[in-house]
């Protein structure tokens, strides 16, 4: 029987948000209306992540648990990175299963479903590479003020601890012109703020020489469309932050201040071993260099503590990188050994206590480095994209242009403008201040 309601469970990154918004067009524009909860739904997608081991025995142990007793007349599926790391072998494991769809046939989710109705049978699709035949233009968001774009799907960097290489395939660049037309329709629609999504944005367009388009050609583009005021990316791999890049940062009036630089580990030796194709010292250049440019410029890293064989020694190098560039935003995670991955070769050899010990130095380290960035932002005023109301809260909550998060008092016209906020003092991670009257003297930052 054709259902009648969906419901998508999202897992891991921003990429699968964004494919759960353009599955969720594909459902409504089939005649399926979104469940309340994942019991009430008719279809039940799954849309996982694989990135570390965690991600995938949290969804692993959702499937068991629903087994055949939750099932009833309910069709469900599985999509996203764990469709493409464990294939069809899911269906054995999990015989209510009804489909795999992986993340390169998102296009296929409705001949899919047509399919499991009609033969009854557990269906799969899951290509290796992307084909670029996706409808973004339908896709569903939930989000009036702030929209994700894909740019770039894949990943061609192969880091040796990574799945993303094998789960999304090689990097395929989308056209300009449709990104371009997506954008001009969503500021025409409103929306304040698009992030551009990609395993790494900054190879954008090498894929496809004959577009003379590489990612400043294409921002510069985006810039360009009336009423667009700001524009993020993510994320990147420093290796391909160019200096046009960094004069995109500083010329561009939508392009925000902020740059995932992902450093991954502080040493030399482990590195290479991670296969990041950049030395310590050419990573710090870089910073320098985009630091000279933009100089008022805030920088985010991701971190993997307990790399196979990293010492004592080489996660004090990691630490002091930390203190060196004093990131702005730092997401920290032990490393976890995944199947398929050329890490795998190498034991597991730092222990799981280690490894969480120095995860808990490395966050302790950046929280005091968070706090005393936050104390230097006291007294001056930033511009804030205005999101919503404070969580139970009457007070409204933004995000300045370097992504840094603020309350103040105002009322809710306000939502979804952009404002003056002068910050006074702050309250853990999120800064605290008072609406700026407009026409003031204050400088903004
Ligand atoms: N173990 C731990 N963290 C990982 N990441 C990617 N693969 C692994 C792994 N096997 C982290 C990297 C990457 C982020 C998205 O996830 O830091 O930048
Ligand atoms: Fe994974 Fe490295 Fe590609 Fe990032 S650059 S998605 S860490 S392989």
């Amino acid at each position: 029987m054709e259902p009648k309601t969906y419901f998508i469970r999202t897992y891991g990154c921003q990429m699968n948000e964004l494919d759960t918004e353009i599955m969720a067009g594909q459902l409504a524009k089939r005649g399926l209306t979104a469940a309340a909860d994942e019991e009430s739904s008719d279809l039940l997608i799954f849309n996982t992540c694989s990135i570390r081991d965690l991600a995938e025995r949290k969804v692993m142990g959702k499937l068991g648990r629903m087994g055949r007793v939750d099932k009833k007349n309910r069709i469900i599926g599985v999509t996203g990175c764990m469709a493409m790391a464990k294939k069809d072998s899911l269906f054995r494991k999990f015989p209510h299963l009804d489909f795999v769809v992986g993340t390169n046939n998102i296009t296929d989710l409705g001949t899919v479903i047509d399919q499991v109705l009609y033969t009854k049978k557990q269906v799969f699709k899951t290509d290796d590479r992307f084909e670029e035949n996706l409808d973004y233009l339908i896709a569903k968001r939930d989000n009036p003020i702030k929209a994700h774009v894909s740019i770039i799907r894949g990943c061609d960097k192969y880091c040796t601890y990574c799945v993303v290489p094998y789960t999304r395939g090689e990097e395929v660049s989308r056209p300009p012109d449709s990104i371009v037309e997506e954008c001009r329709r969503l500021v025409d629609q409103g929306y304040k703020e698009i992030t551009l999504l990609g395993q790494n944005v900054n190879s954008y367009g090498k894929d496809k020489p004959e577009w003379n388009c590489l990612f400043h050609n294409l921002l510069y583009r985006l810039d360009q469309i009336p009423g667009m005021e700001r524009i993020r990316f993510m994320t990147s791999h420093p290796i391909d932050i160019t200096v046009e890049l960094m004069q995109a940062i500083r010329d561009l009036p939508s392009l925000c201040e902020f740059v995932h630089f992902p450093i991954q580990a502080g040493s030399d030796r482990i590195l290479k071993k991670m296969h990041r194709i950049y030395t310590k010292e050419q990573y710090l250049e870089k910073v320098a260099l985009l630091r000279k440019i933009v100089p008022h410029v805030s920088l985010g890293t991701d971190i993997i503590v307990g790399f196979p064989t990293e010492t004592e020694e080489e996660f004090q190098e990691t630490m002091e990188i930390f203190r060196q560039i004093r990131y702005s935003v730092a997401y920290i995670y032990a490393y976890s050994p995944r199947k398929g991955t050329p890490a795998l070769r190498w034991k597991d050899d730092v222990p799981e206590e280690v490894k969480f010990d120095r995860l808990q130095r490395l966050m302790d380290l950046q929280n005091e480095i968070a706090v005393e960035e936050r104390q230097q932002m006291l007294g001056n005023t930033y511009e804030v994209l205005v999101e919503c109301f404070n969580k139970g809260g009457t007070q409204l909550k933004g995000r300045t242009r370097c992504w840094k998060k603020v309350i103040f008092e105002g009322d809710e016209s306000l939502i979804g403008t952009l404002q003056q906020v002068h910050v006074h003092s702050y309250s853990h991670q999120t800064l605290v201040g008072d609406l700026v009257k407009p026409n003031s003297s204050l400088k903004v930052i």
